[in-house]
């Protein structure tokens, strides 16, 4: 579990950070053996970490840059990574412990919580296959603040258990976290967390003709299945549900149309999607927020065998649309579909549904961000400013109706890919064709999972979305 927050009321601590911005900042009372090289610093503009050893405690100066017209969100960002960073120094220190301050008015409340934020992210470790675990140090967070409360940090110690819980279900290898295993998870998951669950066994989708879930599992070993997580408070603010679909393809290896060697490599993060909504519950629920929100994962491999649909193959989906497959490595929108079918039973207020779906969409954002698109204008806003606010970001990528007719079939109602541009509306509107309620589909290919190290966040899983979500339904009909 990520590191305890806990306020203290003392600054006595052995090791301590202080945010600072403005020479007014530096007369406290605890920078003073370095005030003159904090003030030459901040003349110079220069914002870096002043590490200093006292007789007491081990001290890091965060210098926060001047705003310069930046937004409040900006200003949480560079907070977060400078967080991310003092992790890395924190455990290199070799300290159990941190206690963080602001010096003064100059930094706010919000970019203190960020950089705690910042720091708990910076702290992941997915460790557990090593024999030699150089397991991080630090344990405690302490907040030295007094406009920061004990429920604020628990609230934000639950979004970042829950970002952890999604990074390590997409860190984990497919050999121990297959689909009936993934749906074990969400079960124990849903009885910690107080959610309610269901997971419907091939049976059960056959019995509903999901054949897109179905047919994606013809080359696998193992049965696919369907979880429904359920969180309705009885002060739900919403008769209505917030429907949240996340593909969990437990591993993609494109099936017969085999995606090349290093392609396919890190497709045990292609259930990142589903690892976001997962963790999106865990944090509701914890949180007790007063939303009704709905969480439908599909799961299944993406296999070859002697049984896998091969291009040209036809089949029916839930709904009763023909798909002509094409490629049978574009099976994410086949289990979305009858995913986003099973929704209309709720008649949510909204769907969104999170997939690691094209690579189209990474060309697009990079590791920066998701690519957005769908048809509801209500929440689409909203949704966006919430995006800003975690800087888990979105853009929003041409999605006009002619991407639609590129996916007209000559031989059955639709086909799997479009042409060769617009991949990602492409995808978008072959899930389009499965809603009949307002909807918005966040393509995250992108920043699932890292190949490199970023400032908060390690190489690999991200848990991306699940701070997102949090923040989304928390001002969901407020
Ligand atoms: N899981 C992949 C998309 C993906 C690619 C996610 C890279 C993360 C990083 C998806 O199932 C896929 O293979 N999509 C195909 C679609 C194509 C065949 C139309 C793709 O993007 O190449
Ligand atoms: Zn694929
Ligand atoms: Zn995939």
């Amino acid at each position: 579990m990520s590191a305890n927050l806990k306020k203290t009321d003392s600054k006595k601590c052995s090791y301590i950070s202080v945010l600072i911005r403005t020479e007014e900042d530096i007369k406290h009372p605890l920078l003073q053996p370095i005030a003159h090289v904090l003030t030459r610093k901040i003349n110079e503009k220069d914002n870096g970490f002043i590490h200093w050893y006292g007789e007491d405690y081990t001290i890091d100066v965060i210098i926060l840059k001047h705003k310069n017209g930046k937004t409040e969100y900006e200003l949480m960002e560079e907070s977060r990574s400078r967080g991310g960073h003092l992790a890395k120094k924190i455990n290199s220190e070799k300290s159990t412990e941190i206690c963080v301050l602001k010096a003064g008015e100059s930094v706010s409340k919000n970019e203190l919580l960020s950089c705690i934020e910042g720091i708990s992210l910076g702290n992941y470790q997915f460790n557990k296959y090593k024999t030699e675990k150089k397991q991080h140090t630090l344990q405690n967070i302490l907040v030295y603040d007094d406009s920061v409360s004990q429920n604020e940090l628990d609230e934000l110690k639950a979004i970042l258990d829950a970002n952890e819980i999604a990074r390590n279900l997409a860190n984990e290898p497919v050999i121990n976290l297959n689909s009936l295993q993934l749906s074990e998870n969400i079960s124990a998951l849903g009885k910690e967390f107080n959610f309610k669950t269901e997971i419907l066994y091939k049976a059960q989708i056959e019995s509903l003709k999901m054949g897109g879930l179905l047919g994606v599992n013809f080359g696998s070993t193992v049965p696919p299945t369907f979880s429904v997580l359920e969180y309705n408070p009885a002060n739900a603010k919403n008769k209505k549900p917030l429907v949240l679909v996340g593909k969990a393809v437990t591993y993609d290896t494109g099936g017969y149309s085999l995606k090349p060697a290093q392609s396919m490599v890190t497709m045990k993060s292609d259930m990142s999607g589903g690892a976001a909504v997962i963790g999106a519950l865990c944090a509701i629920a914890k949180n007790n927020l007063p939303v009704y929100v709905v969480g439908l994962i599909p799961s299944t491999d993406n296999r070859v065998g002697s049984n896998a649909l091969v291009p040209d193959d036809v089949i029916t989906m839930s709904d009763g649309t023909t798909v002509e497959v094409l490629n049978t490595d574009a099976e994410g929108r086949l289990i979305l579909a009858d995913a986003l079918h099973y929704a209309k039973k709720y008649d949510p207020e909204l769907v969104i549904d999170l997939a690691t779906l094209t690579g189209a969409a990474a060309i697009i954002t990079g590791s920066l961000g998701s690519a957005l698109m769908g048809t509801d204008k209500t929440y689409r806003n909203l949704l966006i400013d919430c995006s800003n606010e975690t800087f888990e970001r979105l853009w929003e990528i041409p999605y006009w109706k002619e991407y639609g007719e590129m996916i007209k079939s000559d031989v059955a109602d639709i086909k799997n890919i479009g042409g060769a541009a617009g991949g990602s509306a492409t995808a978008g509107k072959f899930l389009e064709h499965f809603t009949t309620y307002p909807w918005l589909h966040l393509d995250i290919a992108g920043p699932a999972f890292l190949k490199d190290d970023e400032a908060y966040k390690q190489k690999g899983a991200t848990g991306v979305g699940v701070r997102l979500l949090y923040a989304f339904a928390k001002r969901f009909m407020s």
